[in-house]
Parts: structure tokens; C-alpha cells; sequence
């Protein structure tokens, strides 16, 4: 129910509000002065709108106006003029009411303006609210991994958001150039401007100019019409210049005076505009070598590698595999509404010495795949894609004495641990057969499982046949 306050040193006008809004479904709260007015609003908790007599003897009601708004600025209020006042209604307005209407008024006229303001005060807070969230999903710490390679980029991704430097991205496909480009984004002080990407290897020159720049009506044939171009369109944002490595030469030379002044002039126009763009470059092959052979301008390479952040490739940081996967399934059984599945030891072995050549987003399809194909509650080798799980087992690690020693009884445990684990992921939770698997009686199965307190993959209504 929506709760309006009513504030009016007259209290007929008052009487005549409260049982036509209360009628109309409102919850009404009287207040016949400022004073009063600020003490049941207090914090603005609870409230959806005030309508406020201008003219009032203790308080000025432009005056109780800025109060609710310092105390509540969402709250809207509609401030109710003296006849024929357009200055106390044009006073009101700049100082933050969101409607006004003059005496006399008809009810019905007033309670059209309070649906209104209610309305937009539930779609202002929508937006807040859709805008949290859409900020807390792209937090860096999306950006998953613990290895030491990955928490270096963490660190500087949060130090360079706010700065305006130029960042290079370097690293192979699928190693998260994209989304650490738009973490550094929303992770500084631009991020309610646009971001922008291109891809500059997937458009051919002469399209990646009127792209990038856009172009006045007329500069060519079908250019119908003037396009402000992406640079403009990142304006006060950040442009994501993917690939940059593919840019012509021609094209190069064109960034680079952009980079320099700050401006673009559109393709086929005479004018030129101011542009604020925080512009990061991403490439996945080695520019050191491309400008060695003269295919990358070298002063655009130092233009744009202010900042470098290599992302290293997924098989040279294996032990961000494991919540990587975690990460993903978490995801994609969330997307489908299904309950948290786990992953058998024997897939996450395979997952974590496979080689990834396609990093990152290979490993991010094969457990969407492995979601949508595996019925049960674990992802097991059948679930993953043949050419990964009909690789060989990698053996355990070899038991070696440390030089500082080792716990021999902790040490057998682990050991013992993880071989029970797999026994019971390869029969499906039967401890039976478990046990058989490990050549002990049922009874010293029993014991392990219980000592280890393994509850997870024991299946209760199949462990005794
Ligand atoms: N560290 C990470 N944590 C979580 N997700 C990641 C991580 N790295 C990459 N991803 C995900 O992997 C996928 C590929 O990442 P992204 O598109 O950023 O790679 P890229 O380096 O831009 O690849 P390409 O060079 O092919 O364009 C995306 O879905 C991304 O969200
Ligand atoms: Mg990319």
C-alpha cells in the first residue's frame, strides 16, 4: 500500500485529502505544519509521496521541501501553490519537487499527478536496483582465479581503473581480454558511460574508419544519414580496440592522431569533435614483433602500451582450474534452474592437465556441455567431450620424502582419502562394490567413510546390495 504524507495548516483542505486519497486505496498521515511534517517523516522510510502546502505560518513549505529532500531525495513531493503564483511554483520545482499544482485544483487532477509521481519513484528505484546488481555481476572478482598470475592482474586492474592511461591487453584466445577490459571499466569512475567494442580484424578498412569515427551524410554512397561513430559513442566511457594488431597501417595512423588530440573528425565532414575516451587495446599476438616487422607503427605501439597486462595462458596457471569450473557450473546450473552439480575426481584430473588451447572459454563450453548432457548429479569422463576423455589418467603424484619431512599418518590418510573418494565416483556411491574396488571387507570401507566423513557421494539407498 502506498503512504502519502499530507501537509497543510488547513484542516478541512487536510480532512477533504485524507478520505478522498484513503478511498482511493492510500494510507494517508496528516501533518497541519513543517514542524510536524519532519517529525513523522523522520528518514522518509515507508513514505511514497508528500503533497506540501507552499504557504504555511510556522514553516515555509519551500523550506519543509528542502528538509524532506535532505533527509530523503528519492521521496517525491508535489508542492500545492497559491493561485496564480508561477514563481512559487517555478521555485518549488528547482528546488526539487517533482510536480506542483495550483489552488484551487480538482481532487481528480491532483490524484492523477500523485499515480504519477508514485509510478516513477517505483521505476527510479527498479533502475537502482537493476544497475546494483548489473554492478555487482562485473566486480572484479568475477575475474576468478587465485593463481599468483591472476591475482596480479586483479591488483592492477583495480589500480588502473581509475586512471585514464592507455591499457594493452595481451594473451592468447579465451583468456579474458574481453572481461578484464570491462572490469577495469566498471571498476572506475566512467563506469556509467558506454563501453565499447570492436573487433578490428573483423572489418575491413575502409569500414573500420567510418566505424570507429563515423561519417557526415553524404561522404559515401549509402551514407544516408550523419553516424556519430564509436568514438563518440564511448564518450566520457571506454572504447575496447579488440585485435588492434589487424589494423592497417593506413588505419594506425589514423588512431594514433585521435590518441594525440583527442578529437575525430568524422568521415566526409570539415569539422572535428572533442572526445573523452579511455581506450584500451587488446591483441592476442606479439606486437614487440609485429612492429620489429614493420606491420604495427612503433609509435602507436608506445601510444597505447602505457599500461601492459599479459593474461597468461589457462595451462600455465592449472591451479585456477578447479574454481574456474566451479565458477562455471555454479553458472550454467543456475541458468537452467537446476540444483549444483559436483565433478568426479577423475573428470577434474583430465580438466586440469588438458592443455586448453582455446583457455578460458574452451573450459567455459565443455561444462555448459557437460551441464546440458549429464542427467545426474555428477560431471564424470563420459560427460566430457571424446577427445578429452579418452585421455590418459595423469598417475598420483609420486610420494617423495620432503626435505622438511612429512606427517607419515596425515600423509596416508590423504592418500587413502582420495582413493575412497574415487572408488565411490566410480560405482556410482555403491560402497559394496567400493569396496571391492579397494580389495577391503565392507566393515573397513565403512570404517574410512565414516572417519573421513564422506556423505556426499555415498549413495544410501545402494549401499548394502
Ligand atoms: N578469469 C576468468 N574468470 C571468469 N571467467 C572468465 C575468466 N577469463 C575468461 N572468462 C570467460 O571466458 C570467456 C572468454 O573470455 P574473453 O572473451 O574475455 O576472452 P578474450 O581474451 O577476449 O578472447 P578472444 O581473444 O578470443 O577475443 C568469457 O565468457 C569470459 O567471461
Ligand atoms: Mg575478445
Amino acid at each position: 500500500m502506498h503512504r502519502i504524507l499530507i501537509v497543510d495548516d488547513e484542516p478541512n483542505l487536510r480532512q477533504v485529502l485524507e478520505m478522498y486519497f484513503t478511498q482511493k486505496g492510500y494510507e494517508v498521515i496528516q501533518a497541519s505544519s513543517g514542524t510536524e511534517a519532519l517529525k513523522v517523516f523522520e528518514g522518509g522510510e515507508g513514505f511514497h509521496l508528500v503533497i506540501c502546502d507552499i504557504k504555511m505560518p510556522d514553516m515555509d513549505g519551500l523550506k519543509v521541501l528542502g528538509e524532506i529532500k535532505a533527509r530523503a531525495e528519492h521521496v517525491p513531493v508535489i508542492m500545492v501553490t497559491a493561485f496564480g503564483s508561477h514563481l512559487g511554483a517555478l521555485e518549488a520545482l528547482r528546488s526539487g519537487a517533482s510536480d506542483y499544482i495550483a489552488k484551487p485544483f480538482e481532487l481528480e487532477e491532483l490524484a492523477f499527478r500523485a499515480r504519477k509521481a508514485i509510478e516513477k519513484l517505483a521505476l527510479e528505484k527498479q533502475v537502482y536496483e537493476l544497475r546494483e546488481e548489473v554492478a555487482a555481476r562485473t566486480k572484479f572478482g568475477f575475474i576468478v582465479g587465485k593463481s599468483a598470475a591472476m591475482q596480479k592482474v586483479g591488483q592492477l586492474v583495480e589500480k588502473v581503473a581509475s586512471s585514464t592511461a592507455t591499457v594493452l591487453l595481451s594473451g592468447e584466445s579465451g583468456t579474458g581480454k574481453e572481461l578484464v577490459a570491462r572490469a577495469i571499466h566498471d571498476l572506475g569512475p566512467r563506469k556509467r558511460a558506454s563501453f565499447v567494442s570492436i573487433n578490428c580484424a573483423a572489418i575491413p578498412e575502409t569500414l573500420l574508419e567510418s566505424e570507429l569515427f563515423g561519417y557526415e551524410r553524404g561522404a559515401f554512397t549509402g551514407a544516408v544519414r550523419n553516424a556519430p561513430g564509436l568514438f563518440l559513442e564511448a564518450d566520457k566511457g571506454t572504447l575496447l580496440l579488440d585485435e588492434i594488431g589487424e589494423m592497417s597501417l593506413g588505419m594506425q595512423v589514423k588512431l594514433l592522431r585521435v590518441l594525440q588530440d583527442h578529437r575525430v573528425r568524422p568521415v566526409g565532414a570539415t569539422r572535428e569533435f572533442e572526445v573523452d575516451v579511455r581506450v584500451i587495446a587488446s591483441t592476442n599476438q606479439d606486437l614487440q614483433a609485429a612492429v620489429a616487422d614493420k606491420r604495427f607503427r612503433e609509435d602507436l605501439y608506445y601510444r597505447i602500451n602505457v599500461i601492459h597486462l599479459a593474461l597468461p595462458p589457462l595451462r600455465e596457471r592449472k591451479e585456477d582450474i578447479p574454481i574456474l569450473v566451479q565458477h562455471f557450473l555454479k553458472k550454467f546450473c543456475a541458468a537452467q534452474g537446476i540444483p549444483l552439480k559436483k565433478v568426479s575426481m577423475d573428470a577434474m584430473r583430465i580438466l586440469e592437465n588438458y592443455a586448453w588451447p582455446g583457455n578460458v572459454r574452451e573450459l567455459e563450453n565443455i561444462v555448459e556441455r557437460a551441464v546440458a548432457l549429464e542427467p545426474g548429479g555428477v560431471l564424470r569422463l563420459s560427460s566430457l567431450p571424446g577427445h578429452l576423455a579418452s585421455l590418459p589418467l595423469p598417475a598420483l603424484p609420486a610420494a617423495d620424502l620432503p626435505e622438511e619431512g612429512l606427517d607419515l599418518g596425515r600423509h596416508l590418510d590423504s592418500i587413502a582419502r582420495r582413493l575412497i573418494l574415487q572408488a565411490l565416483e566410480r560405482t556410482d556411491g555403491n560402497q559394496t562394490r567400493a569396496a571391492k574396488l579397494l580389495k577391503m571387507s565392507f566393515r573397513s570401507f565403512r570404517y574410512y567413510v565414516q572417519k573421513f566423513k564422506i556423505k556426499d557421494l555415498v549413495n544410501p539407498g545402494r549401499s548394502a546390495d
